[in-house]
């Protein structure tokens, strides 16, 4: 019997909640990794998870599925931070800065106390400062640390916009970038709907003061919002956006996505970790993507920048 070394592709979820289990059972869905450890501090909810998991297993691709503890962080080459506390109706993702923050410092450490040498994956709100928060606690390289970002915001944009052009989403490229929130913006220079330039359609001005356009973008902004009045929380569409980010990683695939990175000098920012469009692979962020903004986007994403670099420094103390 000649043995094959399969490459590992071990991650572990902290949080097994809507976002937590949604995102474990897209991962066994899509087989995009080959062993899945959930924690929880409720170890019964962990272990229910894992069992309910694993009996859909012969629908699925074959992966070990089990609750566990930190100590299986040691050598995970992923570790995805979904737990904490999520918006209330009504509720901002900056709102949550304060309690999340403390529990973050508990998982962040109790991972590294394991061994850790892999790759944080953060999608905890708020995500951009938690991220930060991960680094400073971990002492990662900042290409190991990576935020959810503005990926979902992106997806949200770009499916918005293929039902106004009615083009299959997956030919429609946009970015939002900046916070994933309140302060997030749409890159309408660098929309392009099948390779066709929207400027082609339209003079950039004219679009951003298009009224569908306009409502295209503040749909985008606050879906969470309406979507959380709706259901209570929001977990698929973030869960799908994580088991993207981890493929991105697990398969080396170089893709370019819209994650949350620390910025060194990057579109004239440093020291903040905000949404922008990276290279990512399977050691993490391999660079930033520096898109030629004009000067209103410029001055949103800096607008962006200040108002979390603000509450980053509250954070970090
Ligand atoms: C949302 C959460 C993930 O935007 O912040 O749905």
């Amino acid at each position: 019997m000649v043995s094959t070394v399969t490459k590992s592709r071990k991650v572990v979820v902290v949080g097994t909640g809507f976002v937590g289990s949604s995102y474990a059972f897209s991962l066994l869905n899509q087989g995009v990794a080959n062993e899945l450890v959930l924690i929880d501090l409720n170890r019964e909810k962990a272990e229910g998870e894992a069992r309910d998991l694993n009996h859909g297993m012969p629908f699925g691709s074959p992966m070990k599925i089990r609750a566990g503890d930190y100590d299986e962080c040691s050598n995970a080459d992923l570790v995805v931070i979904t737990a904490g506390a999520n918006q209330a109706p009504g509720e901002t993702r900056l709102d949550l800065l304060s309690k999340n923050a403390k529990v973050f410092r508990i998982i962040v450490n109790a991972v590294m106390k394991s061994g850790f040498k892999g790759i944080f994956l953060v999608a905890t709100n708020p995500v951009d400062i938690l991220s930060h928060v991960t680094l400073e606690v971990s002492g990662l390289p900042k290409q190991r640390v990576i935020g959810s970002g503005t990926i979902l915001d992106t997806a949200r944009f770009r499916y918005l916009l293929s039902e106004h052009f009615e083009i299959d989403s997956r030919n429609v490229h946009a970015y939002i970038m900046g916070e994933h929130g309140d302060t997030e913006l749409p890159v309408w220079s660098h929309v392009q709907i099948g390779g066709v330039p929207l400027s082609r359609y339209a003079d950039i001005d004219d679009i951003e003061n298009n009224k569908e356009m306009q409502e295209i973008f503040v749909n985008v902004r606050d879906a969470a919002y309406s979507i959380i009045e709706s259901k209570g929380a929001t977990y698929y569409g973030i869960a799908l956006g994580l088991v993207r980010l981890t493929k991105a990683i697990l398969h080396n695939e170089n893709s370019i996505v819209t994650v949350s990175t620390l910025l060194d000098g990057e579109y004239g920012l440093k020291d903040v970790f905000l949404g922008v469009p990276a290279v990512v692979n399977e050691h993490g962020i391999r660079q930033v993507v520096e898109l030629e903004l004009n000067a209103k986007e410029q001055q949103q994403l800096e607008h962006s920048a200040s108002v979390l670099k603000e509450m980053t420094e509250k954070a970090l103390g």
